[in-house]
């Protein structure tokens, strides 16, 4: 049984949920660059002239607690879905799952890319929200769901910068084990131990609103799990190559 279908949610009830964090903070409709020709997808994320200065010790704390990860489109979620519209194959007609949706960005690229449904999961309330804002300010649709694997099976899982913590690690076999394709995206790491996962691609893309300290996550690499290996896309042949 799929989760909640996406409705919409007001940009005011979602910068509540960001001001709870950061009570400077607003949210602005960004476009996500480098699109293929026509493609337009955008988000809603913190504002860009954000101050990048020391935070009061009250708001550091609170962004430590609770990250409102969601108000930015990270790096490798970007260059995720750049990858999946310039490819739209890989998931055209899929059931696909979006795992640590975030603001929702690889999801909504799949969907934008034909897949058949669009399942998102995030373990931040906030996120969820947010995801569902940005489906429907994208005019697509999707589900939000808690719990991924009862849900199963999906024909490709997408995981955007999910790895950050290293406690997520298993999740590449729990999306292996109910999926017959992972796609994982992520800038802060080289390899992924996991020999099921193939490297496919590595695309630049900054963290968006770039706010000068992501810099160093400017490369993102993309790998593939699955049953069949397939030929990489004619335009994901990894750089340097
Ligand atoms: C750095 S953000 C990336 C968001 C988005 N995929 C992107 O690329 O912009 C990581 C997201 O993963 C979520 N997350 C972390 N651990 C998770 C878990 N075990 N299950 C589901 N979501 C998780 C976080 O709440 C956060 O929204």
């Amino acid at each position: 049984m799929p989760g909640i279908k996406a409705a919409p949610v007001s940009l005011a009830r979602l910068t509540q949920a960001l001001q709870r964090t950061l009570p400077m903070g607003r949210l602005e409709h960004q476009a996500l660059p480098d699109l293929p020709p026509g493609e337009v997808l955008q988000l809603a994320l913190i504002n860009a002239d954000f101050p990048t200065g020391p935070l009061p010790g009250d708001v550091m704390r609170d962004v430590v607690a609770t990250p409102a990860y969601w108000a930015f489109c990270w790096g490798s979620g970007q260059a995720l879905a750049r990858y999946l519209l310039e490819n739209p194959a890989l998931v055209r007609n899929k059931r696909v799952l979006d795992l640590g949706s975030g603001s929702g960005v690889a999801g909504i690229a799949a969907a934008k890319a034909g897949a058949a449904e669009v399942v998102a999961c995030d373990i931040d309330a906030d996120a969820a929200l947010a995801t569902r804002y940005n489906a429907a300010l994208n005019k697509v649709s999707l589900s939000l769901v808690d719990d991924f694997t009862s849900q199963a099976p999906f024909d490709a899982v997408l995981m955007a910068d999910v790895l950050y913590d290293s406690s997520n690690l298993p999740l590449l076999a729990s999306a292996r084990a109910c999926s017959s394709e992972v796609w994982v995206a992520d800038s802060r790491i080289s390899e992924l131990a996991d020999p099921e996962y193939e490297l496919r691609a590595e695309l630049d893309a900054l963290t968006i609103p770039n706010l000068g300290e992501f810099d160093e996550f400017g490369v993102t690499r993309i790998w593939r799990a699955g049953a069949h290996k397939s030929p990489a896309p004619t335009s994901a042949v990894p750089s340097g190559e």
